[in-house]
């Protein structure tokens, strides 16, 4: 017994795992022994202040040494022989203590030196928090069962390697799927910091070097004597990982503590700046600096005095620079617009608003940028705002919860979406301008810039609400220290240092986590048309309609013929003549523009036929249902790796691949119905509106249970579904069964409402056979978005294998309510084996 469970920590496969550790686990390697002349036998940790990242590097080199190998290596602090030690510090402490190097690396800020000859390892840091990152590599490595030896120094690409948590002061977190804030909680800084403290470990693993750690929907109450010393707090519980902490700021603070005015060129307005920013600068010595998000989205401004964005941004810049603390100032600025204008475009308004500020801003002024020009949507043409600041230093702004991407219950592997824009080219002054070497400073010859990603952690075990989602938080932190990297070959690293290094392992993640973005996108929105989410309400599931005809400026302009923004300059927006002429002439022609844009710049019939040679409408069906069919094998493929993996993590990855599986039906189905229903035109497939294996529950023989016309119609099959007659009474649908006599998975459609947890139990020839709850968004097994009525976001469809029925067999389904959810039914369906109807 005891020789079974040894061999089983050492294999380091199945050992319980809640997540918390994420990839930084140091589990022990297999056949560990066989490596141990290339363990160090002592770590040389030159520096002696426990808050320093040199010495936290010591003790995450004995931890990972411990776990990794079960060897216990001490830490000293002076000088020892360097063979068979791991000396650690900075360049300039390791030539005090053991002289000068023979050939010093190049490095800049951030940057670090890393050498292994066997058991001799060197990690010299250009700063503190460099040979932190330096020794996070080393134990990746060696986590990985790499033991090559090595002699390079690494160097970040941009120094803005940041995080933005969108927490607010009650402890909820906007776009957040991970549970509640990790910082505050009821309007103040929660007393017990450990999470932070983890989390900034996490964020040091990958090079991470600043958290902005509130919503940018700022609360002035952030700036309260209390709160100013809770950030003091903050600080210190990171600062040991070298992560800056900085604010986002509410423009109209000083209105609410007492002054008249928030003009920025107001002198009072400026001194109660500055007197704030020295009393934050008391707490937090090091502060990284402000986030502003002004005059967006209802936020308060600088243009509310008829004074420019830049002015609002100088504001903050001139209060920061005796600190050396740098603005991002966002330019997510946009008005409501009016649809019924054929030329109006949100997507101008970034371009609109800031390139005729291009050189007002001040040094330390970082423009934030979304890598779109909407809001994150599935697939979006780069800001061409990138092409259009040659005076200002810029950053991307990329979002790693999956606010319009399924919300981490939708396995979407996001960096081969952002690598799009990463990697884009666009041509200014017909030279190469690829978006990573103008984030970088290189392209403009610029002093900042970098990266902010979007993350919004929790207090889950997960982090971020599921265990697969954690690859976006890891490849965020390696894309932005160098973009260039291959999404594939970072998240194969993840995949080994998370889940051990079993091929089937490492192969079936890999699939399925490249497949996932392609996937999404077939399922959602394609084209180029953006998400197709509900808008207006929870960003999660399909609402096509609520694109249209509001202010917001998401527009897809579809009626019964035609579907797309016609953003040319000759009969449009006008959008694509923000890009450089080269990237301009290639959109603003339709036979140039990539089919997966197609949408976004032109405005088609549905029978419009695309380079691949399938018409728009086609293209949308055929997309959606083979986007659904891949989202079922991601379930199979982890169903082969059952035993392979922790349970406790299994059953969590499996839980939500089960849930995708049927929510990308959901999808499929929505879309499509909507558009087949719009155009009036037929599925060539003839899959759209046929559903042979399917019984519409309300078909049924109903007891306590009634019809309903679900809205939005097509996020029901048939348009309609069940409910029972009243809150109290129990529902029941039953039928005589006409499929020939065999074994089928039965799925059953229902809606998961936020507010009662109703129960169902099914009978075949009264014997019950299967029973569920609908439970999953009440007590938050999964994280998304509620909703509260049935729609896209609440169909969820649950899925019983093995199901034998001969025909003739009565079917019945009773369904108890629980409090606002009145034990909603669509359909069931019984499927043979292979069959997804
Ligand atoms: C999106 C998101 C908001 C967020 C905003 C922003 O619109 O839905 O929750 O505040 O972006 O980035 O400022």
């Amino acid at each position: 017994m005891i020789r079974a469970l040894l061999f089983q920590v050492f294999l380091g496969l199945v050992a319980a795992d809640n997540g918390l550790s994420a990839w930084v686990r140091y589990a022990p390697l297999a056949n560990s022994h066989h490596f141990h002349y290339a363990i160090p036998s002592k770590i040389v940790a030159l520096n002696t202040t426990e808050t320093s990242p040199v010495y936290t590097a010591g003790q995450e080199l004995q931890d990972g040494l411990q776990g990794i190998f079960g060897k216990q290596v001490t830490v000293e602090h002076a000088k020892c022989p360097a063979a068979s030690s791991v000396v650690i510090g900075t360049v300039d402490e390791y030539t005090k203590v053991y002289g000068k190097l023979q050939n010093s690396p190049e490095l800049v800020e951030d940057g670090f030196w890393l050498s292994t000859k066997g058991s001799e390892v060197q990690i010299l840091g250009q700063n503190e928090r460099a040979a932190l990152y330096g020794a996070f590599e080393y134990l990746s490595m060696l986590a990985q069962g790499n033991f090559s030896q090595v002699a390079y120094a690494s160097n970040p690409s941009a120094p803005i390697r940041w995080i933005n948590q969108w927490d607010n002061m009650d402890g909820s977190i906007e776009r957040g799927y991970g549970g509640q804030s990790i910082f505050f909680s009821n309007g103040t800084i929660v007393q017990n910091l450990t999470r932070a403290t983890e989390y900034a470990r996490l964020l040091a693993s990958v090079g991470i070097n600043g958290i902005i750690v509130n919503n940018v929907n700022a609360n002035s109450s952030l700036l309260n004597e209390t709160n100013i010393i809770g950030l003091g707090r903050i600080a210190d519980a990171m600062r040991p990982y070298g992560v800056r902490i900085g604010i986002s700021l509410d423009f109209a603070s000083p209105m609410e503590y007492g002054l008249p005015t928030f003009d920025p060129l107001d002198p009072s307005v400026i001194e109660w700046w500055t007197n704030k920013t020295e009393a934050l600068y008391q707490q937090v010595p090091d502060m990284a600096g402000y986030l502003v998000k002004a005059d967006s989205e209802g936020q308060p401004g600088p243009l509310t005095y008829n004074r420019t964005l830049a002015q609002g941004g100088n504001l903050f810049a001139k209060a920061l620079q005796p600190y050396g603390g740098i603005v991002m100032f966002r330019a997510f600025v946009y008005n409501q617009l009016n649809e019924s204008d054929w030329r109006a475009d949100r997507a101008n308004a970034a371009v609109d608003f800031f390139k005729p500020l291009d050189g007002e801003f001040d040094d330390n002024v970082v423009v934030q940028i979304k890598y779109g020009p909407i809001d994150f949507q599935v697939r979006e043409p780069t800001s061409p705002l990138f092409a259009n600041l040659h005076k200002t230093s810029t950053a991307i702004e990329l979002e790693i919860t999956q606010e319009y991407l399924g919300q981490q219950c939708h396995l979407v592997y996001l960096p081969p979406l952002w690598k799009t824009v990463l990697d884009f080219d666009l041509r200014v002054d017909n030279k190469s301008s690829i978006v990573r070497n103008i984030i970088s400073g290189q392209r403009f010859n610029r002093p900042l810039g970098g990266s902010a990603g979007v993350a919004n952690v929790g207090t889950n075990t997960t982090w971020l609400g599921s265990i697969l989602s954690q690859s976006n938080l890891y490849a965020y932190g390696r894309l932005a220290w160098q973009p260039a990297q291959d999404p594939e070959s970072i998240l194969q690293d993840w995949i080994r240092l998370t889940f051990g290094l079993d091929t089937n392992v490492l192969n079936a993640i890999t699939q399925m986590s490249m497949e996932s973005w392609p996937a999404y996108e077939n399922y959602s929105g394609n084209l180029g048309i953006q998400t197709l989410t509900d808008i207006l309400y929870t960003h999660y599931g399909p609402n096509p309609q609520s694109q249209d005809g509001n202010g917001w400026g998401q527009w897809t302009r579809a009626d019964h013929l035609t579907i797309g923004m016609d953003r040319t300059v000759t009969n449009g927006t006008g959008f694509s003549g923000q890009y450089p002429p080269e990237v301009a002439s290639m959109y603003e022609d339709i036979a140039t523009t990539p089919d997966n844009l197609l949408l976004w710049f032109h405005h088609v019939n549905y029978t419009h036929p695309l380079h691949s040679g399938e018409t728009v409408i086609q293209h949308f069906y055929n997309a959606h249902y083979s986007g659904a069919l891949t989202a079922q094998t991601f379930l199979q493929l982890w169903q082969t790796l059952k035993g392979k993996i922790d349970p406790e993590r299994y059953e969590e990855v499996l839980f939500r691949l089960t849930y995708q599986a049927g929510h990308s039906i959901v999808w499929r189905d929505a879309i499509t119905n909507f558009y087949n229903n719009l155009s009036g035109i037929p599925d060539e497939a003839q899959r759209v509106g046929h559903h042979p294996w399917r019984i519409e529950a309300e078909s049924m023989t109903l007891s306590g249970y009634m019809p309903y016309a679900v809205s939005p119609f097509e996020t029901a099959s048939n348009y309609t579904a069940i409910v029972t007659t009243s809150n109290t009474t129990v529902g029941t649908a039953s039928t005589v069964l006409a499929y020939p006599s065999g074994t089928y998975d039965l799925a059953v459609n229902f809606y998961d409402l936020y507010g009662g947890i109703s129960e169902y139990k099914i009978y075949i020839n009264d014997k019950q056979t299967a029973a569920f709850s609908a439970d999953y968004v009440d007590v938050a097994r999964l994280g998304h978005t509620p909703s509260i009525y049935l729609d896209g976001h609440s169909a969820t469809r649950i899925t019983f294998p093995g199901v034998k029925v001969a025909k003739g067999d009565t079917f019945k389904i009773v369904g108890t309510p629980g409090g606002i959810e009145p034990a909603p039914l669509d359909y069931v369906a019984f499927l043979p084996a292979g069959v997804v109807d």
